[in-house]
């Protein structure tokens, strides 16, 4: 996949939470305007602080009692910069797609906030929520699935206008879809036929197209090019990356796969059980990794050079993901790491910057869950 040049946004310097500028509105009026007013680049967009999903575990068919919970995502915080990709990335289940969900409004949350643009999107209702719902749009992850196959394109990427005529006028709308096939790279003339008719690389530029319809300021991308052969997946990213340039827009980009995610982030925060075990920008991330389980994942990352393969250490994983109705105590990755000691099943570790590299002028001074982070030097290709 071709190198890509990373925008002038966020800098290695960029902290993972900044402090939040409440927006206290006192009307539905006032909270629309902050809504609807212009981010600033390199702004905090959206700041997700102590989010927490639990998913009740019940017993009993007549009487429900419940016994425990999915703690699917307990207690992640990170903030969306104005024109940036933050890349989620973690094996299946961790919660990537709970926290997209939670951003989209879809899912209720157990407890947290996710402010957007300073006012908290979990605490707003009406014309507030309707608005922040039209600037947070999501391209999913399955483009077979995701498309209705009974619509034609032109009724799925015009669909979201039902709900906000204010965008595009129903006398306007066929001219606006023919305009986002063409974004798209679609031949618009295409606007009658049904999803069969069209390629997997194909369906997911009419997701996107969708996804773009409304002049969102975000979109959360969930695992958008999981399912596509890898030869199109390129396709599909650097079209991404053109229509963030050309409409302005910041990623939130999760993926299961480090090297994906690579030639589209900024940074990249990596999940494990539910939390966030290591965040910071692409270099700190690859190339800098300090938490044991993101150098796990990236020495599984293929090498093709053979020479660069040798002497190589890989890390082989063992044991499965533990549930997430049951995560081990103190450290959730300790089950699974080569490091654990004593401690690690004692006491959380906190997502920081570790003390031996604070205030250090080193890649390796980003944040990371880990009791005993050190750099490891790992060879892979992501
Ligand atoms: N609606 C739900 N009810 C109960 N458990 C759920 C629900 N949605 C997700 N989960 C569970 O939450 C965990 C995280 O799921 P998910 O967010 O889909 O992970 P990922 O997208 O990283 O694969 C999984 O254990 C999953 O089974
Ligand atoms: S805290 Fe302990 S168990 Fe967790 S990643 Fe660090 S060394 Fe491994
Ligand atoms: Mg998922």
């Amino acid at each position: 996949m071709a190198e890509v040049s990373k925008n002038d946004g966020p800098t290695d310097a960029t902290p993972n939470v900044s402090e939040v500028e409440t927006v206290d509105a006192e009307t539905p009026e006032e909270a629309v305007a902050a809504i609807e007013a212009p981010a600033e680049r390199g702004e905090p967009i959206l700041q997700v602080r102590n989010l927490v999903k639990h998913f009740p575990l019940t017993q009993g068919v007549i009487v429900k009692r419940q016994i425990g919970a999915v703690k699917a995502v307990d207690g992640i915080s990170f903030d969306l910069y104005q024109g940036e990709t933050l890349g989620i990335v973690g094996e299946s289940g961790c919660g990537k797609s709970t926290v997209a969900k939670l951003l989209m409004t879809l899912e209720q949350a157990t407890a947290g906030e996710v402010f957007y643009k300073g006012q908290d999107i979990t605490k707003l209702s009406g014309r507030a929520l309707k608005a922040v719902r039209r600037n947070i749009q999501m391209v999913f992850q399955d483009p077979y699935t995701s498309l209705n196959p009974r619509m034609t394109v032109g009724d799925i990427i015009g669909e979201p206008f039902e709900i906000h005529p204010e965008v595009a006028p129903k006398g306007d709308r066929r001219r606006k879809v023919q305009e986002l096939l063409d974004v798209v790279g679609l031949n618009p003339e295409y606007i009658n036929r049904y999803p069969h008719q069209f390629s997997g690389g194909q369906r997911q530029r009419i997701g996107i197209a969708r996804g773009l319809a409304l002049n969102p300021e975000i979109i959360i991308c969930d695992e958008p090019v999981s399912a596509l052969d890898v030869s199109v997946q390129a396709q599909v990213i650097n079209l991404m990356e053109k229509l963030q340039d050309e409409f302005n827009l910041s990623y939130l980009f999760i993926a299961h796969d480090l090297s994906i995610v690579r030639h589209i982030s900024d940074r990249v925060g990596v999940m494990y059980l539910g939390k966030m075990a290591e965040i910071g920008s692409d270099e700190q991330i690859y190339d800098h990794p300090t938490h044991p389980y993101t150098q796990a994942l990236l020495s599984a990352v293929p090498v093709p050079d053979p020479e660069a393969r040798e002497g190589r250490e890989r890390i082989i994983l063992t044991g499965d993901v533990p549930s997430p109705a049951n995560p081990p105590s103190g450290c959730r990755f300790r089950t699974r790491c080569w490091k654990a000691q004593d401690k690690c099943a004692e006491e959380i570790p906190l997502l920081a910057i570790p003390e031996r590299f604070a205030g250090k002028d080193t890649p390796a001074a980003h944040e990371s869950a880990c009791h005993f982070a050190e750099e490891k030097d790992v060879v892979h290709a992501a």
